[in-house]
Parts: structure tokens; C-alpha cells; sequence
């Protein structure tokens, strides 16, 4: 049996593993799944074992724990770090689920569940592909170190705090992410460039308490329209960032990469579908693509204040909130946009209310070269996998990971992503093709032996 019948033959054995690791529910941003955390680490480190890892070991740290092993049988062979993350999103609204977010269900070949794309199922797409190659020669036939976190959902707090302390232990020839999607189905896909992030939080403060809006209404300061009037200041008419700066150092796409984006297969009527609303929005001069992949962006992504309960209450509220993000590109540089952001916000503000102004989270854009031939053992690997054409894309997301790993180890970053834009990552059905699954696992393996060979 060679590889691929091996992979073929572990099928069933493979997705009910999967499953569950899908029903642990590692959600990391609330503290009463510290215990689902916990289990969710030793889960991954006893499928390391089991693929042939060494050395495996789960690192507590100040938030959630981080799973590391390694391989290093292979003299000469390249040395690969993969990273990926067993933490997921809250599966909040619940009711909006077909079936429970943590119970795993096979429907119209996809699996439903919370971190079947993001990032579980991916993850596990490289733990059997190992396993596999392991299997199939007796030992792993290149230099593997495999570090998964759980802190992905909430900023990597810890990550980079045990990279630093494990800098030389790391080490290795090339980064393996696979937490991207593919351009569309049937289309294996290298991201070579992610937004980045930074992530806000306003607090507009007016009158000392909240005050009855029709004893004070017409003469007290209102809080939630000083917001909303703030907030709509933020873009102008073409829908381009309003702050004075932002796009300043935003390198300009090459004609080359322009042309080449905008060739991919990547078709408009899927997207406009994926999003489900009337029209679409966006700046003004770029297509689609560009907005998503090449743009940054302003977006607000929560407004509270005042009542928000049952019936009518005639309330002045004395603050008013809200939480928004930008998305970077090349060469914007998180801080500087984070004081310009800051800057602009309290000039827009009336001197009838105050301000709490704050940075919940930075993160630097990423874009790299795809010259280094291991892009090319990875196109081959992905066509063999998937017996598809491959191609090389752009992303809208944000893994602040892979750019400090760049910057600091410079070693190429290969971005094999096998979910889909429309698989609902951070929603209610979240899912994964079954056919990306499977031929993930076939393309990873084939990958890793074709690295090993050259
Ligand atoms: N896997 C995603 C990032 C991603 C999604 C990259 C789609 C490319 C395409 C990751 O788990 C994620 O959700 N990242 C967050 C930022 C993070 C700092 C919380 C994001 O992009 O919003
Ligand atoms: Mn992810
Ligand atoms: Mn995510």
C-alpha cells in the first residue's frame, strides 16, 4: 500500500478522531472552559505522540496551555515548524445551529461544528498526514517540530513569550500554517499576505448619571448620538477611512501582482451569495479582491448604550460604547495607525462629553515572496493532493503570528489553507468540506515526503 491508499484506507478512522476533538469545547475566551481547555491540550499532545512526535510536552503558561513536539530523526533533511491553534470561538447564538455547535454532524459532505475549519480540523489535517508518513516508513522522514496554542481566539497572549524563550529550539527551514481558506472549492490555495489587526474600544461619557430624557432631553449632552454621529465621521462618501493618515504608508500594489490577483478564479456571483445582502459596499476605485486582500478597512463591530431591554424607557444614558477594528496592509505600522486612530476620535468629539480612548490588541500585516522553491514542492504536493490546479492568494484575516515569526526567524511562511470563505469561521454552522479534509491530509503528507526527498 503506498501513502495515498494508506491515507484512503483510514478514512473513517480519521474523521471520527477528528470528531472528537470537535467535542471538546475549547472556547478560550471564557473562563468556565478552562477544563475543556486543558483536555483539549492533552488531546493534542497524545495525537502527537501517536504520530511520532517526541518530546511532547504541555507548557502552562499565565492563559491557556501550549502544546509542543518534535521529530528530529532526519540529518540533512529540512527541519519545518507547523503552528496552528486547538482553541476556538464562543459558538454563541446556540439557536442559530442545525445541529449543537459540539456535536459534530456529517451533512451533505460537509462537518458542522465549531473548529472544523477554525482551526481544529486543520490542525488535524497535519497530525494524521504525519501520522500517515510515520506509518508508512517507520520513522518521519524530515525534521518536524509541531507547536499548537490555545490562545489564537484571543490575541496569542503567550505565544511570544515562549517563542522568545525557545528561539534556538524553533528553529527550522521554513513556517507551516494551515488556519487560511482556499480561494473557492476545488481551488487549493498558498496565502502569501494577511491583514493585519488592531482592535478598539471606545467609552463616550456625558452626564454623570443616566437622566430622564424628557425632564433633560433638548438641553444634556446624548452620549449614544455623539457616538453615532462620531462613528459616522469615520468614512466618507466612497467609503474611505476618514482619518487623516491612515493611508499614508499603504504600499502601492505592483501592476504585476494586480493583474495577477484579478485573474485568479475567484468568481463575484459566489461572493455576492457567501454574503447574503442586498448589495455590497466598499472603497470606491478597487474590485472586490483588492478591498478584501490588498485594503485596509475600518469596521465597527459593536454599538451599546442605554436600554436595551424589553418595552420603551425614556433615558438619557450617561455612556455610550463601542468596539471596532482596522484591518492593515503593507507597510502600516499598527502603533503609528493606533495613534492616529486615537487623535482623530477626540477631535471629532464635542467638548460636552469625555472619552475613554482603548487599544485592545495590535498586529502587523504580512506580505512575502513566493520565490523560495519550497512554494514549489507545495504547489505540487496541493495539485497531487486535490488533483487541481494551484494558486498563490491574498487574505483578508489577520494571523499576527506569522509576521513576528518572519520578521524574526525570516524563513518562508507557507499558508496551506483548506477551509472556505463561506464555511462560517466565528458563526453559527461552521463547517469544512470533507473533500478539503481528506485531501488536505493527502496533500500535507505528500508535501512533507516530497520535502523530505529533495
Ligand atoms: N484563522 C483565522 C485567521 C484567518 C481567517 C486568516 C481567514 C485568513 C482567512 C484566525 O483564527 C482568526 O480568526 N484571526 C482573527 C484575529 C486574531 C488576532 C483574533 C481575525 O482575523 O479576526
Ligand atoms: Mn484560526
Ligand atoms: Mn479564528
Amino acid at each position: 500500500m503506498n501513502l495515498i491508499e494508506y491515507i484512503e484506507s483510514r478514512r473513517d478512522e480519521h474523521l471520527n478522531e477528528l470528531k472528537e476533538f470537535l467535542r471538546i469545547p475549547s472556547v478560550s475566551t471564557k473562563s468556565e472552559h478552562k477544563p475543556d481547555i486543558e483536555r483539549a491540550a492533552h488531546w493534542v499532545a497524545e495525537k502527537l505522540r501517536a504520530a511520532g512526535l517526541e518530546n511532547v510536552e504541555i507548557t502552562p503558561t499565565k492563559m491557556h496551555p501550549l502544546v509542543y513536539g518534535e521529530s528530529l530523526h532526519a540529518p540533512g533533511k529540512p527541519t519545518v515548524l507547523f503552528y496552528g491553534h486547538y482553541d476556538v470561538q464562543p459558538a454563541e447564538p446556540l439557536d442559530l445551529w442545525t445541529s449543537p455547535a459540539f456535536e459534530p454532524t456529517v451533512r451533505d459532505g460537509k462537518l458542522f461544528g465549531r473548529g472544523t475549519a477554525d482551526d481544529k480540523g486543520q490542525v488535524h489535517i497535519h497530525i494524521k498526514a504525519l501520522e500517515a508518513l510515520k506509518n508508512q516508513t517507520g520513522k518521519l522522514p524530515l525534521n518536524v517540530k509541531v507547536m499548537i496554542e490555545g490562545e489564537e481566539e484571543v490575541g496569542s497572549v503567550s505565544l511570544w513569550d515562549f517563542v522568545q524563550r525557545n528561539r534556538e529550539r524553533l528553529k527550522a527551514d521554513a513556517l507551516v500554517v494551515s488556519d487560511t481558506s482556499m480561494l473557492a472549492k476545488g481551488v487549493p490555495s498558498i496565502t502569501y499576505g494577511l491583514r493585519g489587526l488592531n482592535y478598539y474600544q471606545v467609552e463616550v461619557a456625558g452626564p454623570a448619571q443616566d437622566l430622564h430624557s424628557g425632564v433633560f432631553g433638548g438641553a444634556a449632552p446624548n452620549p449614544i448620538t455623539i457616538l453615532a454621529e462620531m462613528i459616522a465621521k469615520l468614512h466618507d462618501r466612497n467609503f474611505r477611512v476618514a482619518i487623516p493618515g491612515f493611508y499614508d504608508d499603504v504600499t502601492p500594489l505592483s501592476r504585476q501582482e494586480r493583474k495577477a490577483l484579478n485573474s485568479l478564479p475567484w468568481k463575484e456571483k459566489e461572493f455576492r451569495k457567501t454574503v447574503g445582502a442586498p448589495a455590497l459596499d466598499g472603497e470606491k476605485g478597487f474590485t472586490i479582491v483588492e478591498r478584501l486582500w490588498t485594503r485596509p478597512t475600518l469596521e465597527l463591530n459593536g454599538i451599546w448604550g442605554g436600554y436595551l431591554g424589553e418595552g420603551a424607557k425614556t433615558v438619557i444614558p450617561a455612556k455610550a460604547y463601542a468596539k471596532f477594528s482596522t484591518r492593515l496592509v503593507p507597510n502600516q505600522d499598527p502603533a503609528k495607525i493606533a495613534k492616529l486612530v486615537e487623535r482623530h476620535i477626540r477631535q471629532l468629539l464635542p467638548k460636552s462629553v469625555t472619552c475613554n480612548f482603548q487599544v485592545l490588541s495590535t498586529g502587523k500585516p504580512w506580505v512575502a515572496p513566493y520565490t523560495h522553491p519550497i512554494f514549489q514542492t507545495a504547489i505540487h504536493a496541493l495539485e497531487s493532493g486535490f488533483g487541481k490546479k494551484a494558486v498563490f492568494i491574498r487574505e483578508g484575516g489577520s494571523i499576527p503570528f506569522v509576521t513576528q515569526m518572519h520578521d524574526t526567524f525570516k524563513v518562508p511562511c507557507v499558508l496551506l489553507g483548506f477551509g472556505l470563505p463561506d464555511e462560517n469561521a466565528h458563526a453559527p454552522d461552521e463547517h469544512i468540506a470533507l473533500e478539503n479534509y481528506f485531501g488536505g491530509i493527502k496533500a500535507v503528507a505528500l508535501f512533507y515526503q516530497q520535502l523530505a526527498a529533495q
